[in-house]
């Protein structure tokens, strides 16, 4: 497998963090380029902190952090401090992470590193709301078809949402910006409730977590303790769903993932609506569809690579 050169732009976030445990294990498949940060599940000063803090954890300070967009591009910020914490990381133990974040500007570091390397050759995975995505692709159009893959945690079809009735969290939060990525032409997969819901952690997952005697395995396993509460208040016990990670998990093994073709439309407009995804499967030409839905995951197989790379 070659390797991927990435960009992580996210909102952590326990599952984000989760996310970066995965991405931080796996240097052969990835070049991490940058972690961006955005305000999302907390408040951005917090959610560019914590990703220093997950980076120390894992012992990658060689990966550069860049702090983003501070509010959605149109709405008020929408914080999720009752699915994380109030830290955005559940109960882990904080700290001041010892290296600071990078110089500049997240939504400069993703044009930057977009337009220096050849077309295609730079992906990334977004797996909190688009807005530091939908101000590079404003900022710099020609990125839209020079980026590799952008593999976004985002979206409801089937599944109903899990922030209102209609929407999912991630586009919610900035349904604008969504839409501008939607939009743009990228080449987007996207991992919406009805693929992330598939892989949860089961309580014999997190106790194969908890037998894994490493830096990230042991954090991981206290984040997926918290998540367990956080379900057993909202969602009636289910095991937690494992969103962000599956974006990695794609970008690692997408034999494990299908996806279909789609339209997809991002309701910006209707109060009761808002953020709703509009996921059309009936194409006039399938083959020209830049957006791609996951509709199936080998959940097994994904939490097993999770599990090799914690142990890593
Ligand atoms: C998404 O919303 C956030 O709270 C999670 O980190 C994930 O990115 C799930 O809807
Ligand atoms: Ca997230």
């Amino acid at each position: 497998m070659t390797r991927t050169a990435l960009i992580i732009d996210c909102d952590p976030g326990v599952d984000d963090a989760i996310a970066l445990f995965l991405a931080f294990a796996s240097p052969d498949d990835l070049e991490l380029i940058a972690i961006t940060t955005v305000a999302g599940n907390v408040g951005a000063p917090l959610t560019a902190r914590n990703a220093r803090i997950i980076r120390q954890i894992a012992g990658r300070e060689d990966v550069p952090v860049y702090v983003g967009a501070q509010v959605p591009l149109v709405r008020a910020p929408i914080i999720a401090s009752h699915f994380h914490g109030d830290s955005g990381l559940g109960d882990l133990a904080v700290f001041a992470p010892v290296a600071p974040d990078a110089a500049g500007h997240a939504v400069t570091a993703i044009i930057k590193a977009v337009m220096t390397r050849p077309p295609g050759a730079v992906s990334i995975a977004v797996t909190g709301p688009m807005t530091n995505l939908a101000l590079a692709l404003r900022l710099e159009p020609a990125i839209a078809h020079r980026l590799g893959t952008v593999v976004v945690m985002g979206g409801a079809r089937t599944e109903g949402g899990n922030i209102t009735a209609s929407a999912e969290y991630n586009i919610y939060a900035d349904p604008h910006a969504a839409q501008v990525v939607f939009a743009s032409g990228c080449k987007v997969v996207t991992l919406g409730l009805d693929a992330t819901h598939q892989v949860r952690a089961t309580p014999k997952r997190v106790a194969a977590v908890r037998a894994i005697d490493t830096p990230a395995a042991r954090a991981t396993y206290d984040l997926l303790k918290f998540s367990e509460g956080v379900q057993r208040r909202f969602a009636g016990a289910l095991a937690p769903p494992m969103h962000d990670p599956c974006t990695i998990a794609w970008l690692l093994a997408p034999d494990l993932f299908t996806t279909r073709p789609v339209d997809l439309r991002v309701e910006v407009a209707a109060d009761l609506t808002m953020g709703h995804t509009a996921v059309e499967f009936r194409l006039a030409d399938p083959a020209a569809a830049s957006v791609h839905w996951v509709t199936q995951v080998n959940a097994g197989a994904v939490f097993d690579l999770m599990l090799e790379r914690l142990a890593r």
